[in-house]
C-alpha cells in the first residue's frame, strides 16, 4: 500500500513536472473564448499587480502611464515590467514604439550595461512620443520603413530591417507590439527572420495581441522556426483587455511564474 502511494506521488510530480512534449497524454483543453466582464476583471488586476509591482523600482521612476486604446495594456505593462526586473535581459529589441517604451527606456537607462532598440515606423509619433522619453547613448530608436510582403498568400506587413539591424546582434529579450497588424494574417513576423542568429541562447519573448488570430498564426511560424532549429521553449499566457504570449528558453523558466 506504501509502495502504491509513494508511486502514485511520484506519478503525479511526474506529470506536472515533466516536459508535456514527451508525455503521451498531453492536455487537449481548448480555451474558452473571456468574455468582456472577464477581460476587465483580469485588467484591473494587472493594473493592481502593476502599480504594486513598481512601487519603490529603483529603476522606474516616472510612472506615468496611460493604458488604454491602442497602447499597452496592463497585463502587458506588468508582464515587460516582471520580466525586464526578474530576468535581468541585456540586449532588447522592442518592436513599436509607445507606452511600453516608457518601461524599457528607464530600464536601459538605469541598467547602463545594457542596450535596447526601437523600431518605430511613423515618424511622426516618434516626434511626438519621444518627448516622453530619456534616450541615452544605449538606446537606439530607429524609425524603420515598412515594407510588405506575401506569407501563404496572404498580404502583411513588416519592419524593413535592411541596413538597420546588425547581423552579430544577439538579443535575449524581444517585444513583439508593432508594427500595426490587426486585420493581418500574418503581421508582425520580423521576428521569424530573427531566429536562430539573432536569438540569444537564453531569451525572452513577448508577442501582444495574442487574442487575434493573426497574431496566433504569427505565433505558430514562431514555434515552427523554434522547433526546426531545435531551440526548447516554454510558454505561458497573460490577458487583461489584450492578450500576451510568452516564449522564453528554459533557463528563463522562472518568468512564468512571477
Ligand atoms: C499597438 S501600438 C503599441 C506601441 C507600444 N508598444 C505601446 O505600448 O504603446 C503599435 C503602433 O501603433 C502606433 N501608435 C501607438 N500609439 C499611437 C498614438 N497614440 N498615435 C499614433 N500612433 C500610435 C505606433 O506606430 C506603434 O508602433
Amino acid at each position: 500500500m506504501k509502495n502504491f502511494f509513494q508511486s502514485l506521488v511520484l506519478f503525479i510530480k511526474y506529470s506536472i513536472y515533466s516536459d508535456l512534449k514527451t508525455c503521451d497524454f498531453p492536455f487537449t483543453y481548448k480555451e474558452k473564448e473571456k468574455t468582456s466582464q472577464e477581460k476587465i476583471l483580469q485588467e484591473l488586476l494587472f493594473a493592481q499587480y502593476f502599480n504594486d509591482s513598481i512601487k519603490d523600482s529603483e529603476w522606474l521612476k516616472k510612472q506615468n502611464f496611460t493604458a488604454t486604446k491602442g497602447a499597452a495594456n496592463y497585463s502587458l505593462l506588468f508582464l515587460i515590467f516582471s520580466v525586464l526586473q526578474n530576468g535581468r535581459p541585456n540586449n532588447v529589441l522592442e518592436l513599436g514604439l509607445g507606452q511600453s517604451s516608457k518601461i524599457t527606456t528607464q530600464y536601459a537607462n538605469y541598467f547602463t550595461d545594457t542596450n535596447l532598440t526601437i523600431l518605430e515606423h511613423n515618424k511622426e509619433w516618434i516626434n511626438v512620443f519621444k518627448n516622453n522619453l530619456i534616450i541615452n547613448n544605449n538606446i537606439n530608436l530607429v524609425n524603420a520603413p515598412l515594407k510588405k510582403i506575401s506569407i501563404n498568400n496572404c498580404a502583411c506587413t513588416k519592419y524593413n530591417l535592411d541596413n538597420i539591424l546588425n547581423n552579430d546582434n544577439k538579443y535575449d529579450c524581444i517585444i513583439i507590439d508593432g508594427p500595426i497588424g490587426g486585420s493581418q494574417h500574418y503581421p508582425r513576423t520580423n521576428v521569424i527572420d530573427l531566429i536562430p542568429n539573432n536569438l540569444a541562447k537564453k531569451f525572452i519573448i513577448i508577442l501582444d495581441d495574442y487574442e487575434r488570430p493573426g497574431e496566433q498564426n504569427t505565433a505558430n511560424l514562431i514555434f515552427k522556426s523554434l522547433k526546426e532549429n531545435n531551440i526548447f521553449y516554454k510558454t505561458s499566457t497573460y490577458y487583461g483587455m489584450k492578450k500576451q504570449l510568452l516564449i522564453t528558453s528554459f533557463d528563463y523558466e522562472f518568468l512564468h511564474w512571477v
